[in-house]
């Protein structure tokens, strides 16, 4: 690919992955993604930040093709869409250095095959220079890994913010051009990789908000002209503002669990809640997770399975508790033939979660009159309870 300009001296020269629908084996990939890797000549020195995804390293080194000296290989983040061609950058470039956290060399050395020599650490708020240009490392742990540091440019006022504030999203310029499509693209990432993190990232933010910040180019995704725009949207994401909305994430067999998934929307509907629901047999997780960046409930439909609760729902309550969201209500619904598990298997499954669980609501079968009763008081249940927060 061709080198493109961010800044005078700074280059993105990264890896657009326009094919790729998968990460992690977990995380569906509708837009594709990018792997950001950027070239930043100083009058003395040139530093390259971050690498490529092992599957694109061809294009890296051919990207790089008419760069004769490497000095620095800023090393943000250890995960391999990041690293993972840095073992072949330095086969080209002998004398490069690879410059990482203590944990990020811990990390380097365990993952891929790197000679130790090779490795310099650095420390929160140490300084490279490259003559007329100086990096600033800004410790940024857990975001994504414990390892993971950004850095800044103080001349040229630019933050290279590794996964924060990134997104997995294709594109054939470098900088955003689509502010609305940025947006929903930066929050699946952020629903996805980082909402665990909320309360650390607060505090990366309130440091980052000391700096000067011009552009802010991420490891995924197009770069950020509007700095103070993608900052603002995820300290909205961060804060503790609640939607007025229940999330449904369900499975049925035979239709009973969906017929009372119906008149739970209902239900909820005419009491003013918004609404999402995912249907676990064709939902995308990734919208799942986005519903769960500022849901105030979260309500689970289950049928009755082998005596336990259906497989996608537990997977669905597995995601959530990992994805820790603020959610602050939740219950389960659901229908049964002769007992079962259900309520202590999600419950249980969901442990992480600070949520207060309401009556659960399950039924015999197709629900009843009664079970429709029980459903409409739920939802009564609900409502009220986004009207005790302000939401409603
Ligand atoms: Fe994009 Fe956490 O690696």
């Amino acid at each position: 690919m061709e080198k493109k300009k961010i800044k005078e001296g700074i280059y993105w020269v990264g890896a657009v992955d326009w094919d790729r629908r998968l990460f992690d084996a977990l995380i569906p990939l509708p837009d594709g993604t990018s792997y950001n890797a950027y070239l930043v000549k100083g009058s003395k020195k040139t530093a390259l930040f971050d690498t490529v995804d092992p599957t694109k390293t061809d294009m890296l080194l051919s990207t790089l093709a008419g760069v004769d000296e490497i000095d620095y290989i800023i090393s943000h983040h250890a995960e391999q869409d990041h690293s993972g061609s840095i073992p072949q950058v330095l086969e080209r470039y002998k004398n490069a250095k690879v410059v990482t956290s203590p944990k990020g060399r811990e990390l380097l050395l365990d993952l891929l095959k790197i000679p130790a020599e090779s490795i310099i650490t650095v420390a929160d708020g140490e300084t490279l220079s490259l003559g007329d240009k100086t990096i600033e490392v800004i410790y940024t742990p857990w975001v994504h890994w414990p390892e993971t540091f950004s850095t800044y440019i103080r001349e040229d006022k630019v933050l290279f913010s590794c996964d924060l504030f990134g997104s997995h999203l294709s594109f054939s310029g470098v900088f955003v051009e689509d502010e609305e499509k940025a947006c929903e693209a930066a929050k699946r990432y952020y629903a996805e990789v980082m909402m665990p993190f909320r309360n650390i990232i607060r505090k990366h933010m309130d440091r980052l908000e000391k700096y000067d910040i011009d552009i802010i180019a991420p490891s995924h995704g197009p770069v950020h002209k509007n700095a103070e725009g993608i900052m603002k949207s995820h300290a909205k994401w961060i804060s503790e503002d609640l939607a007025n909305n229940a999330v449904i994430v369900y499975a049925s067999m035979h239709g009973s669990t969906e017929a009372m998934v119906n008149h739970l929307t209902d239900a909820l509907s005419q009491r003013g809640v918004n609404v999402e629901r995912f249907n676990t047999s064709v939902m995308d997780s990734g919208k799942f997770a986005m519903s769960l960046v500022d849901a105030a409930t979260l309500i689970f439909g289950s049928p009755t399975v082998l005596t336990g609760a259906h497989p996608n729902v537990i997977a669905a309550a597995f995601l959530a508790n990992a994805l820790k969201p603020k959610v602050r209500f939740a219950s389960i619904i659901g229908s049964q033939g002769w007992g079962g598990k259900v309520v202590e298997q999600i419950t249980s499954t969901i442990g992480t979660l600070k949520v207060e669980m309401l009556a659960p609501v399950l039924a015999k079968g197709m629900p009843k009159e009664n079970d429709l009763k029980a459903l409409e008081n739920l939802a009564e249940e609900i409502a009220k309870r986004h009207k005790e927060s302000k939401l409603l």
